[in-house]
């Protein structure tokens, strides 16, 4: 069961409910660490990175339970501040876990993460990050040993705006009776959901301009509902524009995607801020047009592999520039084999729009390009077939539900 089969030509019609945030869930499940006590967290998307980071928890001692998108986690009795590679090496964002141990026991024993499809994804910015706090690092065996003992605090200047490095300082930091400074971190919207929680466990962290001054406190664990995935919803948008339908997303937060948003609206697509979330038309020829990708409030990467695939069939040639990752163009061969005509050069891919794509067989290699040849198979011409549906699984709940809920011929095998 791990091939989607898909029938293009169908506009999408109809409403859907988005899921929560993958990249907010993962940072704040590892922040209960940080509070002894039970946690109430819903909304919680129920997708494999999910899993995998409540397995991280469990191992440290934590007890879990997820009945359907509720999760109640008990951190009272975690003791263990020891991560292995076999669960570590499986999902980067597991590497989370580390500033929340610091922040729990003072110390932390993990696996160095791998990288993945879409790059060497390396840690140097969250290591730097931990070095200017005054942790202690030692490596040896693949294996990293961080140690306090004594206040963590100070000036962290990062040299590149990581989400997840910037996230880690705010674990570690967050429960420390000091004042820390984070200069050029990420902003993303989980970024913010992260300091939102933390917030409420009892921490002070305040933004001044671009800085994050963090003012830690002892915490006290909390119940908390996660807000709708930004990147969920323009997935969505785009695959509602490339079909030329009329869908209703269901609490997408129109303030977290404005950058996509104003893509998008150049390209031809209606999209409207109502009540209960975003409503999205789509009845006029796909305009092409140039994007960069960038930190937030720029264009998101992860939508950059599912606008590919939309500006594949626009009026005309388009530009994306992916700044973020060296690899993140693995979709595009794939693409490439549906009819699409796209030239790589360096970070740039120069796509002339075709009339339309075909369907064929192709494959997932990550999350986001994966989601990329599904919005391809929705409007291709015939059958499209993607195997590795397992690397979609990891950041979607239930794609292929949702979609055949708006019409979409979409069915797993
Ligand atoms: C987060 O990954 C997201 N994952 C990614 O989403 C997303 O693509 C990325 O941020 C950028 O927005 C989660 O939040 C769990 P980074 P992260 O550290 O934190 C370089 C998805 O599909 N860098 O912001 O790992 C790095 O090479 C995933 O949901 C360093 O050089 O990304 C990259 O060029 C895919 N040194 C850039 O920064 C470091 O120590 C962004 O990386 C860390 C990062």
């Amino acid at each position: 069961m791990n091939r989607f089969v898909i029938e293009g030509g169908i506009p999408l019609q109809g409403e859907v409910k988005i899921s929560g945030s993958k990249n907010a869930c993962l940072p704040i499940i590892a922040a209960t660490l940080l509070a002894p006590g039970k946690h109430i967290i819903h909304n919680i998307p129920q997708i494999r990175d999910i899993r995998t980071m409540l397995r991280i928890l469990e191992l440290i001692g934590s007890k879990v339970e997820l009945l359907g998108h509720t999760l109640s986690i008990d951190t009272s009795l975690a003791n263990n501040p020891y991560a292995p590679y076999e669960l570590i090496s499986t999902m980067r964002a597991s590497f989370l876990i580390t500033g929340a141990m610091i922040g729990r026991f003072g110390e932390a024993h993990i696996s160095r993460p791998g990288g993945c499809a879409i790059g060497p994804r390396p840690i140097d910015e969250h290591l730097h990050g931990f070095k200017m706090l005054g942790i202690k690092i030692k490596e040896e065996h693949g294996y990293l040993h961080l140690s306090s003992n004594h206040i963590i605090e100070g000036k962290v200047y990062l040299n590149e705006q990581s989400v997840t490095a910037t996230e880690n300082i705010l674990l570690a930091t967050a429960t420390q009776q000091a004042e820390t400074h984070i200069i050029n971190g990420a902003m993303e919207p989980h970024v913010m959901e992260l300091i939102k929680f933390l917030n409420l466990m009892g921490a002070n962290i305040k933004l001044k301009d671009d800085i994050i001054i963090v003012i830690g406190n002892s915490l006290h664990p909390i119940e908390y509902t996660i807000s709708a995935d930004y990147i969920e919803t323009g997935t969505f948008i785009i695959a509602t524009a490339i079909t030329g339908g009329e869908v209703t997303l269901i609490d997408a937060k129109y303030e977290d995607s404005i950058a996509e948003i104003t893509k998008l609206q150049e390209i031809g697509v209606q999209i409207e801020k109502v009540s209960n979330g975003i409503k999205v038309k789509m009845s006029s020829p796909i305009k092409s047009c140039n994007i960069k990708t960038a930190p937030y409030p720029g264009f998101p990467t992860d939508l950059q592999p599912q606008i590919t695939s939309l500006l594949a069939i626009a009026n005309g040639t388009s530009i994306i520039t992916e700044t973020m990752y060296e690899q993140r163009f693995n979709h595009i061969l794939e693409l490439a084999r549906m009819g699409a005509e796209i030239e790589i050069e360096g970070r740039n891919a120069i796509i002339t729009g075709v009339k339309e794509l075909s369907g064929t067989k192709v494959m997932a290699s990550d999350i986001r390009g994966g989601a990329s040849l599904v919005i391809a198979g929705l409007a291709a011409n015939g059958i499209t077939e993607i195997s590795r549906i397992y690397h979609i699984d990891r950041g979607y709940e239930s794609l292929e539900t949702k979609l055949s809920q708006l019409g979409a011929k979409i069915k797993r095998v």
